[in-house]
């Protein structure tokens, strides 16, 4: 399909609907790449990945309220529309789709998608009602734009867990296409959240990705011992004044603990410098 200089913006459900039900009566293959905006090469990348595939790109730009708890950044969220969809047009994307809080939840909205068991750990620990708010608004914008495929990132790979299970239960016809991290050059995982960091919190927060590339060297010269891995990581990220949530090895289909680490297996951390909490994961 041909690109446009600046995307079609699409801002109501009933539009974005109609546009998809059309490309799909055409026989078209609709790519679909979920996000919440300020976009970086991150993002940048699933995009490309869904314009090598796809004959239709669909990017959504949505801040969804429902995944931040009360305490949480919703209200400081980074946001730039503008850049954003100059970042979007030169990348050849046909469609956004950019709805309102009260398009998405209008008034008596009550419906919520809980993935049972594995939205409760890693990162549904701290954040309790997170992953709910993931799975309720892509199973809501997948009901919208009907993607063939949706290309979301392995920086998010617990959210990548959740989502595929809640598209093998409820069968969905959309396919995930796992996409590989993309990192600054000195091996922070992008975000969004990293603008929060100050210049020396930004340097502190290397020993995400430092601490995983560490474990996964002492892997490959033959420890497999989850505790001293895990004692490993954690001395080095207190070492740079990173404050723990969770560092965990798990099998990544199922995300189950495991007690020693094999070839497939993912190691993943979440950890706050100052008020900013960040994750990083790497595949064994
Ligand atoms: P957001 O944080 O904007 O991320 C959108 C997509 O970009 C996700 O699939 C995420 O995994 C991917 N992404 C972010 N940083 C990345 C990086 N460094 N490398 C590769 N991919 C990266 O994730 C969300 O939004 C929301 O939870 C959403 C799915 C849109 C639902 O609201």
């Amino acid at each position: 399909m041909a690109s446009h200089l600046t995307p079609i913006i699409l801002e109501t459900i009933e539009q974005t609907g109609e546009v998809s039900s059309g490309l799909i009566r055409k026989g078209l293959a609709i790519g679909f790449v979920p996000t919440m905006g300020y976009l970086h090469e991150g993002h940048l990348s699933l995009v490309r990945a869904a314009k090598k595939d796809c004959d239709v790109v669909f990017v959504s730009i949505f801040v969804n309220p429902t995944q931040f708890a009360p305490t949480e950044d919703l209200a400081t969220y980074p946001r730039d529309l503008d850049r954003d969809l100059k970042l979007l047009g030169s990348e050849g994307v046909d469609y956004v789709f950019f709805p309102s809080n009260d398009m998405m939840y209008p008034n008596g909205y009550k419906t919520y998608i809980t993935v049972e068991d594995i939205s409760g750990i890693l990162c549904g620990k701290s954040r309790p009602t997170h992953f709910r708010g993931v799975a309720t608004v892509v199973a809501k914008l997948m009901n919208i734009v009907n993607p063939h495929r949706m290309y979301m990132g392995e920086k998010d790979f617990q959210q990548i867990v959740v989502l595929e299970t809640m598209i093998r239960d409820l069968n969905f016809s959309t396919r995930i296409v796992r996409c590989p991290i993309v990192r600054e050059q000195d091996g922070l995982a992008m975000s969004s959240r990293n603008k929060y960091l100050d210049a020396d919190q930004r340097k502190r927060a290397l020993c995400l990705s430092e601490s995983l590339r560490m474990a996964k060297l002492a892997y490959d010269e033959g420890e497999d011992d989850v505790q001293v891995l895990r004692e490993r990581m954690r001395r080095h990220i207190e070492s740079k004044g990173g404050e723990i949530d969770y560092i965990e090895m798990v099998d990544s289909n199922t995300l189950e603990p495991v007690a020693k680490i094999s070839d497939g297996d993912r190691l993943l951390v979440a950890v706050k410098i100052g008020s900013t909490r960040l994750i990083d994961n790497i595949q064994i």
